[in-house]
């Protein structure tokens, strides 16, 4: 039967206690985990791309977008307490829900993490090429952007960028490009993050925003927030309006279930992890909210109006309330603290797919690991280049809804699943239950369901579907037959690789968040 085959819940923990990882992660640490991998692009770039949406409107947007991933860190708490191991949404979906729906959550956390990385790449490349530009060092015009790179009316439509009269359409955006691969080579050398660099460009985010709205607030004029509703609330597929703006800024909250990863290294995971996983989003949110009222309040924030098209939003609004210096500072943190985001995407993709090559559905030839720097180096460099390449040539805005269509049916499926172990397997011992489970998990769904299906049609909803329909030719033409789990292959299990070389998990020992 197809949706019959299951990897244990119990083989899985027993994979991960084999590891034996050492435990040294605390509340405050995963707590600067979460935020280190959630305060990005997102705050710092997509709030034009939602001025122009939703006008000034977009504040209901990051509220509505919060509230989803409030209901769902709820859920995830649950299962990645209960589950303590790598592979998130994706090894979680194996054990409950069966081979075909895990293969197809893998699938869209490609979208999750590595179109994430890209799109971040790209929302960095936004403040660099400002940073050049305003020392005298910009790059042509051709340089700047990718070929799809549109400017968008105020009605939602897209046309050609227009540059002092002249269409310009953009052409590699390189910047973004040299970023993804730099990440690359760094992932591969086997550089991760430790817990302490982690905590400073936390730090240096907060700051940047904490002066973004000191500066901001005094600026506020209520003027500037009518008409609150320019595009109105938003249709279905529409793309705009509120919903449109919720569903793309949905991207800015993106990363705290990075916190799961790390279940394995952490003290006390019972208590701890829910604590960074929610307390990760509950101050993400509070800034969000703030840097919406101040940067709408200040700027003023209608379609198609200076904020809206700006590629350095915080920075912009700021120069232009009389604060250039500190407008700098602020561009130099988004600069400073950027990249540390598109490495912690693509550490997740490579983890997952490793995983996913570790129980047959991959070729195991991907998850080789390097002689020298014992990573795998060829799911990096595969996953590298790919992100390079959207990089440098999709903008931000598409990259980042793309992205959002994979996590948000990543997310629904995981709150199906913790429903669903609920009653297959209401004896586990569960370190956090989810509070209201009946009602948290089907407001949680509903809510990816609504966002999902505020993203617009074309191309995002399109290339979803595009995407899952190979999803499913890869399982049935590949993956199902080599699966561990396949009838003839069971002597693969419990973590023993066709290549003995395979069978040890080198990425044990650096994690995003391991370290002093
Ligand atoms: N939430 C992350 C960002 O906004 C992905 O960059």
């Amino acid at each position: 039967m197809l949706f019959q085959r299951k990897k244990p819940l119990d083989l899985i923990l027993e994979t991960a206690e084999k590891r034996s990882l050492k435990r040294q992660l605390g509340a405050f640490d995963l707590t600067m985990l979460g935020i280190g991998a959630v305060i990005g692009t997102g705050i710092f770039v997509l709030t034009a791309v939602a001025a122009n949406k939703a006008g000034p409107g977009m504040m209901y947007s990051f509220i509505i977008a919060g509230t989803v991933c409030a209901l769902t860190a709820l859920i995830y708490s649950e299962i990645a307490a209960m589950v303590p191991v790598s592979g998130s949404a994706y090894t979680y979906s194996y054990a409950v829900l069966g081979e075909l729906i895990a293969w197809m959550v893998g699938w869209a956390l490609i979208l999750e993490y590595a179109v994430a990385a890209g799109a971040v790449s790209v929302g960095w490349s936004g403040y660099a090429n400002g940073f050049l530009a305003h020392h005298g060092f910009a790059l042509p015009d051709f340089l700047l952007a990718g070929p799809f790179y549109t400017e968008q009316l105020a009605s939602g439509e897209t046309t050609v960028r227009m540059v002092d009269g002249v269409a310009h359409k953009g052409g590699f955006n390189l910047i973004a490009f040299l970023l993804s691969l730099l990440v690359t080579m760094l992932l591969v050398l086997g550089t991760s993050k430790s817990a302490k660099v982690t905590a400073v460009l936390v730090m240096i985010k907060i700051a940047a925003l904490t002066a973004f709205v000191a500066l901001a607030f005094p600026a506020v004029e209520s003027s500037n927030f009518s008409p609150m509703l320019p595009n109105g609330w938003g249709t279905p597929l529409g793309g705009v309006g509120v919903l449109g703006a919720a569903a793309s800024i949905f991207f800015a909250y993106v990363g705290f279930d990075a916190v799961s990863t790390a279940a394995e290294e952490t003290k006390n995971p019972n208590r701890n992890i829910p604590i960074g996983l929610i307390g990760s989003l509950a101050i993400c949110t509070v800034f969000y909210l703030l840097v919406a009222y101040a940067a709408v309040g200040a700027m003023g924030a209608q379609p198609g109006g200076v904020l809206s098209q700006s590629k350095e939003p915080l920075a912009f609004v700021l120069r232009e309330i009389g604060w250039p210096r500190i407008g700098d500072l602020v561009a130099g943190a988004a600069i400073l603290a950027l990249p540390s985001v598109v490495l912690m995407m693509m550490f997740g993709q490579t983890r997952i797919l490793f995983t996913m090559s570790r129980d047959g559905l991959l070729p195991d030839s991907l998850a080789k690991v390097h002689p020298k720097y014992h990573t795998p180096h060829v799911i990096t460099w595969i996953t590298g280049i790919f992100v390079s390449f959207f990089a440098a040539v999709f903008p931000v805005d598409i990259l980042a809804d793309i992205s959002n269509a994979g996590t948000l049916f990543a997310f629904f499926m995981v709150a199906a699943g913790v429903m669903i172990l609920r009653k297959t397997e209401p004896n586990r011992a569960r370190p956090f239950r989810t509070p209201l489970v009946w009602i948290v998990g089907p407001l949680a769904m509903a809510g990816c369901v609504l966002l999902f299906f505020s993203l617009g049609w074309n191309p995002t909803i399109k290339f979803f579907c595009f995407w899952a329909v190979l999803g499913l030719i890869v399982y049935f033409a590949y993956a199902r037959r080599r699966s561990h789990l396949a009838p003839g292959n069971e002597h693969l299990l419990h973590g023993h690789s066709k290549d003995p070389k395979l069978a040890a998990d080198p990425l044990v020992q650096e994690g995003p968040n391991t370290g002093p």
